[in-house]
């Protein structure tokens, strides 16, 4: 069930947090499917409805960084400049829990993902949630493990059903999930680039950034961070964009049931479905999942993505697309 977001409804699903029930909810990056972070019956129906393995740790949403030592026993300097910096905003810290905390959500980890949102509706449920004494959301995005994220109610509804309360805040700005970053390892590791960006971490904190294959890891512990991840139905195939065009002129006819997200439309015929990709990163972000959507709901069986430049502020797209096609 798809209900505005007005006072009423986001008091009904502050009350249904309260109560131990998943809800669908706006953030400005993508839908999340919310429960109470420290009701483990409630977390485990996040893991069930996804289909997500049990050991791939949730984000923790709270309202403000008052609620940060709730869940997170310590808090590193740069830690702290970055909060200082982007909340709310689209960006995770990883930092170490508070023990016995959260349990179910940390998903075996001894740390906690802790994100502060900054879409008004996910502000005004996270206030309603704490003065009814719930500290904190945790909240995947609202997709079927492994699939694409959610940036519409509409979508989330269509991943996870009917039953399901979804408050409606409209289209995500950011489009693409949080950045996040490590910060139990003594500097700021980079596990999932997303909208904020590196140069701006490392200038927020005056650190560099690390790379997660710089830091020995026991096991992948983001599943943002596996290789084949966000997948279509549609086989996602990355090229150069005048190898876009050389393909499709070397099919002519025979190009049928291709979708191409590409900046300039191709010469090709009403076999192939083109989207245009825009030449901001940011608009890019904004547009990325619900163009392999629609693009999946109109059955092609590939999607040709023009590959983004290798700058900084697309890798959060670069990051996105490279495991949408693995
Ligand atoms: O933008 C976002 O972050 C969205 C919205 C809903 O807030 N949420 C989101 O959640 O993307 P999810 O579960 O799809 O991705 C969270 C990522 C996962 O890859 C998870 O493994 C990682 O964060 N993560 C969470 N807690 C962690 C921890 N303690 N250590 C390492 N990684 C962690
Ligand atoms: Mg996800």
């Amino acid at each position: 069930m798809i209900l505005t977001a007005d006072d009423s409804a986001i008091a009904q699903a502050a009350q249904a947090l309260r109560d131990g029930h998943v809800v669908g909810l706006p953030t400005e990056t993508v839908y999340g499917l919310a429960a109470n972070a420290t009701d483990d019956a409630a977390v485990a129906q996040i893991f069930v409805a996804k289909g997500r393995p049990a050991d791939h740790p949730l984000i923790v949403h709270v309202a403000s960084a008052a609620q940060v030592p709730v869940f997170a026993a310590q808090v590193p300097d740069f830690a702290q400049a970055l909060i200082n910096a982007f909340w709310p905003g689209p960006l995770t810290l990883i930092l170490p829990r508070q023990s016995g905390v959260a349990t179910a959500s940390a998903g075996g980890q001894d740390s906690i993902g802790l994100r502060c949102p900054s879409h008004p509706v996910a502000q005004q449920l996270l206030r309603a949630c704490a003065a009814l004494g719930v500290q904190g959301v945790s909240a995947p995005s609202a997709n079927r493990f492994g699939r694409v994220s959610p940036t519409t109610a509409a979508h989330v509804q269509s991943e996870l059903g009917q039953d399901l309360l979804i408050l409606d805040g409209g289209e995500c700005a950011v489009g693409i999930e949080s950045t996040i970053i490590d910060c139990t390892r003594g500097a700021p590791v980079l596990l999932r680039p997303g909208h904020i960006t590196r140069v701006q971490i490392e200038a927020a904190c005056g650190r560099p950034v690390l790379d997660k294959e710089a830091v020995a890891q026991a096991a992948p512990r983001a599943s943002g961070t596996l290789e084949s991840h966000y997948a279509p139905r549609a086989k996602v195939r990355l090229m150069a964009a005048q190898d876009i065009e050389a393909k499709l002129q070397a099919l002519g006819p025979h190009a049928n049931n291709l979708g191409v997200w590409s900046a300039v439309r191709p010469d090709a015929g009403a076999g192939v479905l083109w989207r245009a990709q825009p030449s901001s990163a940011e608009q890019a972000a904004h547009n990325l999942f619900s163009v392999l959507r629609e693009l999946d709901a109109r059955g092609v069986s590939q999607i040709w993505v023009q590959l983004p430049p290798d700058t900084p502020e697309w890798e959060g797209v670069r990051d996105r697309l490279q495991r949408a096609a693995a």
